[in-house]
């Protein structure tokens, strides 16, 4: 996927780069191509309103915080009532959709062949985004660690940090794009450094590193995905609560509501 600089530079208004710490910048920059990738495929109109809402919004607002997931922000498109047991489909089918972009990391993941737990970690991986992008991968291993298998979550709250640190083991490299965006010379801050650091000393390394690896082949515009595919393997790897998630007193099912009822006032 192209990125058009001067646009992506647009959204964030004017002189607040200067004023973003470069994971800021990081973040800004996997939310626009994400939102990039969902505005290009068609039907997706009441999502490209949305975008646009959402991107006035942020005009309007300046410097303000920008970790605030889309459910959250303002916006005239009515969330659909979910079902009173909802399960994980339902959550992608309406809150997370049109999520291109963890389809397509998952996609690629089960094409190439790889493990089932990376796969569901793939298609996991980012969701939280539509509730809080600041730390996602740590908030979004928090969402998911009471319904999945330990390694999924550890491999979702460290990818946020891997993807800045290169492994040529399985050819990934620190992205070109991350060069021409934040400059030759970024560091990432000391919490990203020892978040990697820890995860790449630790056993379950690979379980991190492959999303990031997945993740490269997930900007693709062109890319036709559904979540037909994975419906055995979330059989398979998530333990869906009987009582919907949101209602099994569980220690993220307070997340699961807030999703569900983002449009609630208290
Ligand atoms: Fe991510
Ligand atoms: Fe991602």
């Amino acid at each position: 996927m192209q990125v058009d600089r001067r646009a992506f530079l647009a959204t964030l208004g004017v002189g607040s780069l200067e004023l973003m710490s470069p994971e800021d910048r990081a973040e800004a920059l996997e939310h626009y191509m994400m939102d990039e990738l969902d505005r290009a495929l068609p039907g997706t109109s009441p999502r490209e309103q949305e975008m646009r809402e959402e991107a006035e919004y942020h005009k309007q607002q300046g410097a303000q915080p920008r970790g605030t997931g889309r459910l959250l922000l303002p916006q005239t498109r009515v969330l659909e009532p979910m079902p009173p047991r909802p399960t994980l489909l339902d959550f992608y089918r309406l809150r997370f959709s049109p999520a291109n972009h963890v389809l397509q990391s998952a996609t690629h993941a089960l094409r190439t062949g790889q493990p089932e737990r990376t796969v569901m970690a793939c298609l996991l991986h980012d969701v939280v985004l539509n509730l809080i992008k600041a730390d996602h991968g740590w908030w979004g291993a928090q969402l998911m660690e009471p319904y999945v298998d330990e390694r999924i979550s550890w491999g979702i709250r460290y990818h946020q940090a891997l993807r800045f640190y290169p492994d040529e083991s399985v050819g990934y490299e620190y992205p070109e794009l991350y060069n021409r965006i934040f400059g030759e010379d970024y560091v990432p801050e000391p919490y990203i450094r020892q978040a990697y650091e820890h995860a790449r000393a630790h056993a379950w390394y690979m379980e991190a590193r492959l999303i990031t690896v997945n993740d490269l082949y997930a900007f693709d515009r062109d890319a036709q995905v559904s979540i037909d595919p994975f419906v055995d393997i979330i059989g398979r790897n998530f333990k869906q609560p009987p009582e919907g998630l949101g209602f099994d007193n569980s220690a993220s099912a307070h997340m699961w509501r807030t999703i569900a009822h983002a449009d609630k006032p208290l």
